[in-house]
C-alpha cells in the first residue's frame, strides 16, 4: 500500500490496496491515514454496492440515507445515489429538472448530516460513470483552518454553538418553495453544534461550519451571518483544499467532523451516477440510537 499526501492541499491517495478484500492491518493502516489527512482517495477500485457497504461498515455504523428523492435510483437505506440518471434510467439532462436543482444544492461547502443531532462520521463516495470534464468534488481541512484564523479569532469562537438547520439551507439553495414536508420538519428539526469541535482521532480543534449553518445559538441574523460567511470563506481556500477529479471507480472516504466538500458544476446533458454511503456519528450517550431514517 502506497499513501501519498496531496501536494499543497489537504488529503492523500492510496494505491495498491483493494478495498474489498482488506485485510485486518491493511484495514488499520488506512484508518490511520484517513485520521491524519481527512480525505483519502483510492483511484481503480470499482466496488460493488455490497462491498461499498461492507467496507463503510468497518468504520462504523451506517445512517439510514432513505433519499427524498423519489427519482433515485437507490432503493438501499443505506445507500444514496448523486445521480442525473432517474431510477428509469433515463438521462435527466435539464439543468432546471428537480433532480439536478437537488444535486446542485451539494456544491455549496457543506458536512454531510451536520442538521442532524448526531452529524455524520464519514462518507463515501464511489464513481459509477462520470462526465468528460467538470463534476469534480472539492475537500477542505476544517483542522488546518482553524489553525490558519489565529489566537485573536479563535479566542472570540470559544463557547460558541451554531444551530444548522436543513429546511433552511435546502430552501437557500433550491428556493423557497422547496420546503419539507411535515413528517421531514418533524425528524429534522434545527440542531445545535459547537463551532469548534476537537477531532477526537488527532486531538485537533477543527471549525463546524458549511450550508446547514445557519445562525449563532443567541445572536441575530445579521451578525451570525457575518461570522459565519467570513468563516467560511477563509476556511476554503489554499493549501487547504483538495480538488478530486473523478475517473469511474474511483472511491473517496472522508472525514465529516473535520472536512468540509463540496461539488463542482458539469454539463448535465452528461450522466454523473455517483454512490455514497455515510458512517453516523458516534451516540451522545449509552443506548443513544445514531441511526437515522425519516
Ligand atoms: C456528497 C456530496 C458532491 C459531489 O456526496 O455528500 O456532497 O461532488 N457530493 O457529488
Ligand atoms: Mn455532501
Amino acid at each position: 500500500m502506497i499513501v501519498t499526501p496531496h501536494d499543497g492541499a489537504c488529503g492523500a491517495t492510496v494505491t495498491g490496496v483493494r478495498l474489498a478484500q482488506l485485510d485486518d492491518d491493511a484495514f488499520a493502516v488506512v484508518l490511520a491515514a484517513w485520521h491524519t489527512y481527512g480525505v483519502l482517495a483510492f483511484p481503480g477500485q470499482h466496488l460493488s454496492a455490497d462491498e461499498h457497504v461492507a467496507f463503510s461498515r468497518r468504520i462504523g455504523q451506517l445512517e439510514n440515507t432513505n433519499t427524498k428523492d423519489r427519482d433515485s435510483t437507490e432503493h438501499r437505506p443505506t445507500t444514496l445515489a448523486l445521480s442525473n440518471v432517474n431510477r428509469r434510467g433515463e438521462l435527466v439532462a435539464d439543468p432546471e429538472a428537480r433532480l439536478n436543482r437537488y444535486l446542485r444544492s451539494n456544491q455549496h461547502w457543506h458536512t454531510d448530516s451536520s442538521f442532524k443531532r448526531i452529524s455524520a462520521k464519514a462518507s463515501m463516495l464511489a464513481a459509477v460513470e462520470v462526465p468528460s470534464e467538470g463534476g469534480e468534488t472539492e475537500y477542505a481541512d476544517m483542522r488546518a483552518a482553524y489553525d490558519a484564523i489565529g489566537p485573536g479569532l479563535q479566542a472570540r469562537l470559544e463557547g460558541l454553538v451554531a444551530v444548522h438547520s436543513i429546511a433552511w439551507s435546502q430552501s437557500l439553495a433550491m428556493g423557497e418553495d422547496e420546503v419539507l414536508s411535515p413528517e421531514e420538519q418533524r425528524y429534522l428539526p434545527p440542531v445545535r453544534h459547537p463551532l469548534v469541535r476537537v477531532h477526537e482521532p488527532t486531538g485537533r480543534p477543527s471549525l463546524f461550519i458549511g450550508r446547514h449553518a445557519r445562525a449563532i445559538d443567541g445572536w441575530g441574523e445579521g451578525e451570525s451571518r457575518s461570522l459565519l460567511d467570513e468563516l467560511l470563506e477563509g476556511a476554503c481556500q489554499p493549501p487547504r483544499v483538495y480538488t478530486h477529479r473523478w475517473q469511474a471507480g474511483d472511491a473517496v472516504l472522508w472525514d465529516n467532523r473535520c472536512m468540509l466538500h463540496r461539488g463542482r458544476p458539469w454539463d448535465t446533458s452528461q450522466a454523473r451516477v455517483m454512490r455514497r454511503t455515510t458512517i453516523a456519528g458516534d451516540p451522545a450517550a449509552p443506548g443513544d440510537t445514531n441511526e437515522w431514517a425519516l
